[in-house]
């Protein structure tokens, strides 16, 4: 099945801009050719895998799934990155250096930063029972994870708007309604630029913030260099928010495609956090990273030779029959549910657990007011494969 056309559009920013995500193709690929190897013009060939169980195993295996020098699938071929943050990484460097971050995101840390969570969301929310319609994915899911990363880097709300654009010149690049540039190599570097700013400030000047722990951390007594500390302020500024906001708006959508979902959560709001983990599992902002193989090996039964790049994909994952029951469907009382939004193993996303109490506080505030709740428009997504999501959700409201 090999560079099939079923295949093709799980790689097709067009595909995922007109329709979002191509789950039949996914379901096809992870049943007939569950390691597949993938050819595409553009970009190096990688193994595609799609089970739950074989992207678990590569993820956790990182002796032999190396992160480095390939992160993403999508970069065209021949492009080096000048990204040397915790993605890129692997053992013993990206341990320190995680360990030099990590305090900012641990239970206690992010649990200080509810009660503002909190007050953004009931903001946002009394902004929207101030009418009765908006556009969800701007005028909301942004707002929130946009405002909490910059509050939590030092950024100026001034520069929020720079952020957010910095963001979409990357994961946006193939969409030219929500990118500046059609090159995504631009997008890194300028973003790069504008965190090696921010990283120098920080040098000379230290706060009590994120980028000032970035900025000065001593991984195994030595200060980073400045493309080190850019590079991890530089997934800050963008996973940072832009997958949550994603989160968020998807999250909407299944409920209001799902009446009956959201009623039921209306009526078991005990239900949140399993609803919440569901939201995660069916949107799947973040789709895949891609792995080096370090030897000689196997994934189910495929041969993988030293030096072959591997795409485990999330999206797929999420929706395999072997562990999720009736996988396409949205049940906001799932459970268990073992998805790999966040991926699994030693790279696991460092800020989940902002991401998952960032959504809780804006649908635990906003669902018991819903009276009334549906599209006043077509939605409309992302032109992208990697970092996908909602871009427009015209909604109109009654609160109760
Ligand atoms: C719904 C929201 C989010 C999703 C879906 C998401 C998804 C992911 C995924 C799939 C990975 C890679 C895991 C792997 O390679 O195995 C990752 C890594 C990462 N994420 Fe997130 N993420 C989210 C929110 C956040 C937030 C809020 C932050 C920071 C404030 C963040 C920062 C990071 C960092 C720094 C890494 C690299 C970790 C490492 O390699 O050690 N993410 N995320």
């Amino acid at each position: 099945m090999s560079n099939s056309p079923t295949c093709d559009t799980i790689f097709d920013a067009e595909h995922w801009g007109a329709h979002g995500a191509p789950h039949e193709a996914m379901t096809m690929i992870r049943n007939e050719s569950p390691v597949l190897w993938y050819e595409h013009d553009e970009f190096d060939p990688v193994w595609l895998v799609t089970k739950h169980k074989d992207v678990e195993y590569v993820g956790k295996n990182t002796k032999v799934f190396l992160s480095s020098p390939r992160t993403v699938i999508h970069n065209p071929k021949g492009f080096v990155s000048p990204l040397i943050g915790l993605p890129q990484l692997d053992a013993p460097d990206h341990s320190y250096q995680r360990k030099a971050i990590q305090g900012w995101f641990t239970p206690k840390a992010i649990g200080k930063l509810e009660a503002r969570i909190n007050e953004i969301a009931a903001e946002l929310i009394e902004k929207m029972a101030a009418k009765n319609e908006c556009e969800f994915c701007n005028e909301v899911s942004a707002q929130l994870p946009l405002k909490m990363i910059c509050e939590l880097l030092g950024i100026p709300e001034e520069q929020e708007a720079t952020v957010l654009q910095l963001t979409r010149d990357i994961f946006a690049a193939a969409d030219p309604s929500l990118s500046t540039t059609t090159d995504s190599k631009a997008g890194v570097e300028n973003a790069m630029r504008f965190c090696a700013t921010l990283g120098s400030l920080r040098q000379q000047h230290i706060t009590d913030d994120l980028a000032s722990t970035i900025a000065n951390a001593e991984v195994n007594g030595a200060p980073m260099t400045i493309q080190q500390i850019a590079s991890h302020l530089l997934i800050m500024i963008s996973a940072g928010h832009d997958t949550t906001a994603s989160a968020i708006s998807g999250g909407m959508l299944a409920l209001i495609n799902n009446p009956d979902q959201l009623d039921t959560l209306q009526q078991n709001p005990d239900l949140m956090e399993k609803a919440i983990n569901e939201m995660l599992r069916y949107v799947t902002p973040t789709t895949s990273f891609v792995r080096t193989a370090s030897e000689d090996t196997e994934i189910g039964s495929a041969k993988i030779t030293k030096g072959d790049d591997v795409c485990i994909h999330f999206s797929a994952a999420n929706r395999d029959e072997d562990v999720f029951e009736d996988p396409q469907k949205f049940l906001v009382d799932r459970h268990p549910n073992k998805h790999l939004v966040f991926g699994k193993g030693p790279h696991v996303c460092i800020g989940l657990l902002l991401a998952k109490i960032e959504m809780r506080a804006l649908y635990s505030q906003l669902i018991p007011k819903l009276k009334r709740i549906e599209l006043s428009g077509e939605p409309e997504y992302i032109r992208s494969f990697w970092v996908t999501g909602l871009k427009s959700l015209p909604l109109l409201y009654e609160f109760l």
